[in-house]
């Protein structure tokens, strides 16, 4: 069975300041975001923001990952690396940052529109969020794995959205990706329950068309192959016995009444 690593009291208060530092990174960079601004200029301020801040880049370097932020648009699901790309009205944009402070890890990730919602894509963005919530509401100490799936499940198959199975949240900690795998379906892990003082990474990721994807030449950014737009939303979650502290609170940056 897999076992799912805790944290001390002094690792739990680093992530606690990481996770706080990186929703001001994400703030910074959402602030930025218009139309006509390059994804590059996104990842250089992120990078900036974080070395200000007196961290590190969790992605840059990770498995050879070339940037700080993951920047996804539109048909973009994840792990897209940022290029010159100048962002249009409308585009549906997922920015995906994570960074080391004191040795721990934090992952989040937000989706936002670009300018105007010309396309038509909020009920997306909200029905991703509620479901990080709805994710998040299960946890506390000795919940399985299975029951936070579920939650997720339930929620995006209620808003008629298609679920990318194969991308899944992560126990976060030490290194980036650790045990256990959270899913947004149920079924790997499911029976695994968190102990209090384990730290999640929840992050639901769906669209609203196909769910067959392909992976760009590059070898990261993997895209919905009938062009469907994807929103990911991700938070980096404390387990408790009373419940979960969310490490990485994106309230300040939604713009939107979830
Ligand atoms: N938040 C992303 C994930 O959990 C982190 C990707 S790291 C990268 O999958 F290097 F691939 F960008
Ligand atoms: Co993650």
């Amino acid at each position: 069975m897999t076992k799912v690593p805790t944290k001390s009291a002094a690792q739990i208060t680093a992530m606690r300041e990481g996770g706080a530092k990186l929703v001001e990174v994400l703030k910074s960079v959402v602030e930025l975001v218009r139309v006509g601004v390059s994804l590059t200029e996104l990842d250089q301020l992120a990078f900036s923001r974080i070395k200000e801040l007196g961290a590190q880049p969790s992605f840059l370097g990770y498995q050879d990952y070339p940037a700080t932020l993951c920047t996804s648009v539109n048909n973009g699901i994840v792990h897209c690396i940022p290029n010159s790309y100048q962002l249009q009205e409308g585009d549906l944009l997922s920015i995906d940052c994570g960074l080391i402070w004191k040795g721990m890890h934090t992952d989040s990730a937000v989706s936002v529109i670009v300018g105007r919602d010309i396309h038509g894509y909020q009920p997306l963005l909200t029905a991703v969020y509620r479901a990080l919530l709805a994710g998040t509401a299960e946890v506390a100490a000795g919940v399985t794995v299975g029951r936070i799936s579920r939650a997720i499940e339930e929620s995006l198959s209620l808003g008629n959205l298609t679920i990318m199975r194969q991308f899944v949240g992560h126990g976060v900690g030490e290194k980036l990706h650790e045990a256990p795998i959270i899913p947004n379906v149920v079924g790997h892990d499911k029976d695994v329950w968190l102990p209090s003082g384990s730290v999640v990474a929840i992050e639901p990721i769906a669209g609203t068309g196909g769910e067959a994807h392909g992976t760009d030449p590059d070898g990261w950014c993997a895209r919905t192959l009938d062009g469907a737009p994807v929103a990911h939303f991700e938070h980096t979650v404390l387990v408790t016995e009373v419940g979960g502290e969310v490490l990485t609170p994106l309230d300040s940056i939604i713009q939107f009444r979830p």
